[in-house]
């Protein structure tokens, strides 16, 4: 063999030991890439594809009775001129603020039903007492709540049953756990007359 030869097989070895090297050193990385990769490729397919990334929403609907919000189409039937409020909309908007308004509901139905979301400690979720909202009444709010000693909204009653049956942590008011919450039970009050302080 020529020492040529020697060399240029010397070199060839060198680079697969480094390869190699460098290979084992990567693998540590390579082990936590999975889920980056997943996470990233889930993004791009929601950014693709926006009406399947609203599955949760179809989800949620089959597994629970929800109310639909009201419809309204018959506002883009009406005048259309410029002094008219809706003038400037169009049948999109209108669906757009549908689904924007559902979706905010059914989020707050599926807090409703997970002892998790609510900070539960005990496993205990809002429907294992209240079936699709029930007895929750929040057309009788505000009022005065004796155990608490002091008029109530909505909200607070809610927080009372986050803190004692459930045995959570309360909400702050203006969280998107609670205003989603308070969206979903007044939701499944649709037609239900107010009547504020009605015990
Ligand atoms: C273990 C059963 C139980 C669970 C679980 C429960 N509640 Fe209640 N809830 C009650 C009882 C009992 C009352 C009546 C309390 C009272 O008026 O003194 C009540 C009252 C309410 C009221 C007021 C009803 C009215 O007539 O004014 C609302 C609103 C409410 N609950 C919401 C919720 C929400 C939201 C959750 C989940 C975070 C929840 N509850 C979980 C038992 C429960």
């Amino acid at each position: 063999m020529s020492s040529d030869t020697k060399r240029a097989i010397a070199i060839v070895a060198c680079v697969v030991v480094a390869g190699v090297l460098v290979g084992c050193l990567e693998r540590p990385k390579q082990a936590q890439a999975p889920a980056a990769i997943a996470a990233d490729h889930m993004a791009q397919w929601k950014q693709r594809n926006p009406d399947q990334a609203n599955r949760w929403v179809e989800e949620e609907r089959e597994r629970h009775k929800i109310q639909p919000p009201a419809d309204n189409s018959p506002l883009l039937k009406a005048e259309q001129g410029k002094s008219h409020v809706y003038g400037n909309y169009s049948e999109r908007d209108v669906l757009m603020w549908g689904r924007e308004t559902e979706k905010l509901v059914v989020e707050g139905s599926r807090i409703f039903h997970s002892a998790d979301r609510l900070g539960g400690t005990i496993g205990v979720s809002c429907d294992m007492c209240h079936p699709d909202a029930a007895n929750t009444h929040p057309e009788t709010y505000p009022k005065f709540q004796a155990q608490m000693g002091r008029v109530a909204l909505l909200r607070d009653m809610i927080n009372w049953c986050i803190q004692h049956p459930v045995r959570g942590k309360a909400l702050a008011p203006d969280s998107p756990e609670m205003r989603a919450v308070e969206a979903y039970i007044l939701a499944q009050r649709k037609g239900i007359a107010l009547d504020y302080g009605k015990h």
